[in-house]
């Protein structure tokens, strides 16, 4: 059972639903006047982003990208690709990126960093998780879902070795499964 692998349950699914609404409550707020192009960053934010923007009750337009930093460990490899761009050109749009949790910021710093090259109305960002314990690059997150601990966190979008994303809930992954 993939159960057996998590060492604790951090948040379960009622609390992340609720956590998710309250964010797309904001989100709806904060961008009453304008339309929204929400950018979920694969994998790992698959379900985190499907789960959002149908909690943000604004018009929007949704597109992905696949940034790889992490290759199937548990650890950065300090280098970013991106393996799959945009579709669409975000010149003068309001850009809000959906992203699982931020970690060394190293990815995000980049992504956000070439897409402001493309002239954007704006960018903003959205991540469910944060470790601020691990912080490299400066990364400011306008919509944090909650902060956590220097743990290896599994489940909700969130895998080891690409598996444990289908787990509803979030759970610290037990440390002989990556060591
Ligand atoms: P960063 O560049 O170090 O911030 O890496 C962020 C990415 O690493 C996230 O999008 C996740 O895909 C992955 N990541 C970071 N921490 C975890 C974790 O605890 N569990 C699963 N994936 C993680
Ligand atoms: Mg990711």
């Amino acid at each position: 059972m993939m159960m057996d692998d998590v060492e604790k349950v951090l948040f379960t699914k009622e609390r992340l639903d609720a956590k998710v609404a309250e964010l797309g409550q904001r989100i709806s707020l904060d961008y009453a006047d304008k339309e929204i192009f929400a950018v979920g960053i694969l994998k790992g934010a698959f379900v985190f982003a499907a789960d959002l923007v149908r909690n943000i009750n604004r018009p929007l337009q949704m597109d992905f990208m696949i940034a790889s930093s992490y290759g199937n460990g548990a650890k950065s490899s300090g280098t970013v690709k991106i393996m799959k761009d945009l579709d669409f050109d975000i010149a003068g749009k309001h850009v809000l990126l959906i992203e699982d949790i931020i970690d060394s910021g190293l990815t995000m710093k980049y992504l956000i960093k070439n897409l402001q090259t493309r002239h954007p109305a704006s960018v903003k960002l959205c991540a469910l998780l944060s470790k601020p314990s691990r912080r490299q690059a400066d990364v400011t997150i306008d919509y944090c879902g909650w902060e956590v601990p220097d743990e290896f966190l599994v489940g909700y979008g969130l895998d080891y070795a690409e598996k444990y994303r289908n787990l509803p809930s979030i759970g610290i992954l037990k440390r002989e499964i990556y060591s």
